[in-house]
Formats: C-alpha cells, structure tokens, sequence
C-alpha cells in the first residue's frame, strides 16, 4: 500500500461507458484514479484477487458484467457500480492511514503493522461486528430471526475469522436484554449459546439469574444445578442454591452473633520494658449489633474499633496514642466465649522508624454481666 498515490481527481466525464474490453487481461488500464497507472498488469490482479479475497466477493461484485462469466466479458473500467466507487474510498482512507496516522504512531515498534484491507473486513463485504450484528437484528425482527441469522452465520462462517463466535458476544447480549427487563430474550440467547458451548459453567448460571428475575424458581435452581455439575467451584450458583433452597426447606437461620455488653474487666501485666507502667481493673464496654462484624470496645476511655468474626475471634484496628509526647502503637486481639473473652494487648512506645523505646504485653480478661454472648462457631 505504500506505493498508492492520493487520489487524483477524476478527469474523464461521468458515466462514460467503454464496452467490455474482450480480452483478460486487458493489455493496459484505462480508468486507474488511485493506483498508479503504470501499475503492472500481474501486481494489479493480485491486488483485485487481494480485495475479492479479503471482502468474501467476486470481481463482479465491484466490475460491472454478468456474475460467473468468463472475465474477458466484464467492462473493468467502468465505474458503475457503487461498490466500485466504495472501494476507491477505502484505497484513500488505508493509504491515509498508514501513510499519515499510523507514521505518528509514538515510538512505533518494528517491524510495522500495516493496515490492509482485510485487516477490517475479514471476509466480509460489511465488516460490522458480529455483537453489532446480532443486536441490530434482535431490535429489528425479534429473537427467533436472530437465532436463525446466528445459525446461519456460524454455518457460514465458523473457523473463517469474519466473526467472533466465542461464548462472550451472546453472553454479553444476553445481559444487555436483561438489564432492560427484556427476560424472554435473555434466556433464548444464553440457551442458543448453551448449544454451541456445552462445557460452560458461566452459562447455566447465568441462566439460573434469568429464570429468577422472571420468577421462575425451579427452573432457576436446576440451572444453578447444572452449572455446579460442569464446574463445582461456580461461586453465583453455590451461592443462589444455598439462598433457594434455604428459603424454600424454611430451614431455621444460624443464629446471630451478638457479644455486646458490659464486662467486668481483670488486667495482667505479663510483660514490660517500660518503667512505672499502670493498668487498672475498669469495666469494658463493648458495642456491636447482631450479625454485624464491626465491634468497638471502650475501656478507661480508651476506645478501639475492629471486627468480630462468627466463631467469637476478633482483632482491633491498630491503634497510636499519643501521651506526654510518646507514640504509644496498641494492637489488641482475643476471642469472645459465652462468658466473655479473653485477649492480648500489646503496646510498643516509640515513633515508626524509630526503635521501640520499651513495650508491654497485657493479658485482658472480661467476665460478662447479663445475657450470654452468641457465638455461631464457638469451638469447643
Ligand atoms: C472491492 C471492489 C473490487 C473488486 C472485488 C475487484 N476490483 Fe478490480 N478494481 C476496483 C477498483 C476500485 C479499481 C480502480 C482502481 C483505481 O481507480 O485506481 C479496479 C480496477 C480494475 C482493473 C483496471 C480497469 C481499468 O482499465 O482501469 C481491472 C483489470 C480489475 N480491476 C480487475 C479485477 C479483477 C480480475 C477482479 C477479481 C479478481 C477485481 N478487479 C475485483 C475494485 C475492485
Ligand atoms: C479501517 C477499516 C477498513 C479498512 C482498512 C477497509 N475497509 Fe472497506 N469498509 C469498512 C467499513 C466499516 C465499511 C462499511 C461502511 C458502511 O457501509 O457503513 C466498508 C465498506 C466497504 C465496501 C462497501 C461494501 C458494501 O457492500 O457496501 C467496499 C467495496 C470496501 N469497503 C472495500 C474495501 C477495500 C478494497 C479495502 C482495502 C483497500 C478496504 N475496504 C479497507 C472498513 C474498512
């Protein structure tokens, strides 16, 4: 392509008809606007086999002249047909492209990617792609049509690189429908897809979402299923089934995790660096809501936040004080029972990327007044 010329203005009148020349390959070219008209005979017949080739055509898709007559009886010259004049556009526009855009291209690697003509189209003479396709069609005549077209096309088309029929393109239609309330649509996309991708475990699942948005809850769950049998580690399907199938055996729910209250506090030093170190015996209040992971805990009016996990451990957000000018870093973890709980706190004194000037290790032990804590996991 590097050696086409811009495009020269045409100069003879429009429309002049020059009867079909009778001879293949003609002996010289009498309407060349955009390739080079001293072009040679066989490098401009393999760049019409290069163009027939890359749009999926035949020479009479642009040269006018019967179609699978021999060649000696086409009129190449002349310009009547639309796909023809097209085609001169599209010689410009890749000549624009790697002449100019693509020269501008940062730091291009070598060697270069030259843009041709089949580089788009792809052995189509409309190189739309296959999801602007299938839309277009869906919006146009309905999904029977499109299951036809998409048939049809896969038949045509499968292995040639024209279009993309990977498991992703109706999938993705599939959500779009979806989205926009248009259920039906997705299900007979994503079951025309299940077709031709039996070993997807993405597609019965998705399946099972659509059933449910439609309200159809046995249909839903065997997709699920179906889903879990192709792949056992399908999270979505795993996670509808426990959801489905919970609510429908009206199995009792796990109890909630609740451990808030008051609790009578006994401190411990069992370790110390720093000189003239005080803990004091205070209650410990302890905040959270049932079921919920985050828990506060306040004690002397020192108040730490953290979480709270189902089987009672929990670990507190490290925390800095700072007093009389000293960095104090406070990391606290332990785990609630029944009773109570029992943790560890550790505090090392000294600014970050200093060395710790001294620390201790506090052993915290709270007996709870009033209603036993709820521990869904408590080890025993
Ligand atoms: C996609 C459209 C397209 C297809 C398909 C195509 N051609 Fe062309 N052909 C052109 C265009 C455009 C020109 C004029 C180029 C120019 O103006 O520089 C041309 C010019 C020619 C000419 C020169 C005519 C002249 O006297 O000026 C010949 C010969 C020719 N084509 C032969 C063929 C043959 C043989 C085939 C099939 C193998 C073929 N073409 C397929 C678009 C096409
Ligand atoms: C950058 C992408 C791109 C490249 C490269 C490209 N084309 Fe196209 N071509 C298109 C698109 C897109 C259309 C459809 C435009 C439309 O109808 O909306 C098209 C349409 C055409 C058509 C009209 C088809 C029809 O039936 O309406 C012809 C003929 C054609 N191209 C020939 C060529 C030839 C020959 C080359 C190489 C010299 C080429 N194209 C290179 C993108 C490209």
């Amino acid at each position: 392509m590097r050696t086409l010329v811009m495009l020269v203005l045409c100069l003879s009148a429009p429309g002049s008809a020059i009867l079909a020349q009778g001879k293949f390959p003609p002996d010289s070219f009498t309407n060349l606007k955009v390739l080079p008209k001293n072009i040679d005979q066989r490098t401009l017949i393999s760049t019409m086999r290069g163009f027939a080739l890359a749009l999926g055509v035949r020479c009479t898709y642009c040269h006018v002249g019967p179609e699978g007559a021999p060649l000696d009886s086409l009129n190449f010259a002349s310009d009547d047909k639309r796909t023809k004049r097209t085609a001169r556009v599209m010689l410009d526009m890749v000549s624009h492209i790697n002449e100019e855009h693509l020269a501008d291209v940062p730091d291009r690697p070598v060697p270069h990617v030259v843009v041709r003509c089949a580089t788009c189209h792809r052995g189509l003479a409309r190189p739309r792609l296959l999801d602007d396709e299938l839309a277009l069609m869906l919006a146009d005549s309905g999904l029977a049509a499109l299951v036809q077209r998409y048939r049809a096309l896969r038949e045509r088309y499968y292995g040639s690189g024209a279009y993309d029929f990977g498991e992703i393109v109706l999938n993705d239609l599939a959500r779009v429908e979806q989205r926009a309330g248009r259920t039906d649509n997705a299900i007979g996309l994503l079951s025309l897809n299940a077709e031709f991708n039996p070993r997807s475990a993405f597609i019965p699942a998705a399946l099972g979402e659509a059933y449910l948005q439609k309200g159809d809850t046995a249909r839903a769950i065997a997709s699920y299923r179906a889903a879990l049998a192709k792949d056992s580690t399908q999270g979505l399907a795993h996670t509808r089934i426990n959801e489905l199938t919970g609510r429908h055996l009206r199995r009792p729910s796990s109890p909630l995790l609740s451990v808030a209250g008051t609790y009578a506090t006994a401190v411990t030093l069992v370790a110390d660096s720093c000189t003239g170190t005080m803990i004091r015996d205070n209650p410990t209040l302890v905040e959270q809501q049932p079921g919920d992971t985050i828990v506060r805990l306040t004690h002397a009016a020192i108040a730490a936040s953290g979480s709270v996990h189902n089987d009672g451990r929990f670990q507190m957000a490290p925390a800095v004080m700072r007093i009389s000018g000293v960095s104090y870093h406070v990391d606290i973890n332990g785990r609630f029972e029944e009773r109570g709980f029992a943790a560890t706190v550790h505090v090392a004194a000294g600014d970050l990327g200093q060395p710790t000037r001294c620390g201790y290790t506090v052993r915290w032990i709270g007996n709870k007044r009033g209603a036993p804590n709820v521990i869904p996991e408590a080890q025993r």
